[in-house]
């Protein structure tokens, strides 16, 4: 299954494309390899224990991958998931955003939430979007227009916080 149309963003000479894939997909084992080191080892987990304790969230989320065209292949440098009518009909929950360290701050993580924004307002018509973010990374969503909603709480051992964003507060909104 493949729910979205690839997008193209030039940064600087290197073209990063954002496309969304399944399970079943090639890429996926690349973008598993990334939640692993970058989001997954640092809190005692691998991608067999996340499966074993959410597979509702793997088998339901659309996976949106950041690719970059290198000559031995297609390379995930960034990844997220999006749950969509979690925990109810309308929202959708944003999870499993990681950018490669070595290509941080070169903009994936807003490429990556540009187009899950445009897929969850435009296209599903969502009305809301949240995550729950580690402190360290709450400024990137608020870079990218999204709102505190909740005090810090305790998620898999590390404090967190929930950010939202509603369709139509986005310029990529449907409204
Ligand atoms: C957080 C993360 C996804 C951001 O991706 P990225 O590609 O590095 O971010 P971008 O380059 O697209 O940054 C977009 C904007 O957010 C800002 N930003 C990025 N990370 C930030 C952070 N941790 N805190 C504050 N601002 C941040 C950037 O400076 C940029 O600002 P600008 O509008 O002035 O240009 C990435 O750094 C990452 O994978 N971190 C480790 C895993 C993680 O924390 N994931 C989120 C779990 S909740």
């Amino acid at each position: 299954m493949c729910v979205g149309e690839p997008s193209d963003e030039g940064i600087g000479s290197i073209v990063i494309r954002i496309e969304t894939i399944d399970t079943e997909h090639p890429l996926y084992a690349q973008a598993c390899e990334l939640r692993e080191s970058v989001l997954l080892r640092p809190i005692g987990y691998d991608m067999k224990r996340f499966i074993a304790e959410y597979a509702d969230t793997e088998e339901s989320s659309a996976h949106f991958v950041a690719v970059v065209d290198h000559p031995s292949g297609p390379r995930v440098v960034g990844c997220a998931l999006l749950r969509p009518d979690y925990p109810e009909v309308g929202s959708g929950k944003v999870t499993q955003v990681a950018v490669d360290p070595q290509r941080q701050g070169e903009g994936i993580g807003r490429q990556l939430i540009i187009a899950i924004e445009s897929y969850a307002f435009g296209r599903l018509e969502l009305e809301r979007i949240f995550c729950h973010a580690q402190l360290t990374a709450i400024g990137f969503y608020e870079r990218l227009g999204w709102g505190v909603e909740s005090e810090v709480f305790e998620e898999a051992g590390i404090d967190h916080k929930r950010l939202a964003i509603r369709n139509g507060t986005t310029s990529t909104g449907s409204e």
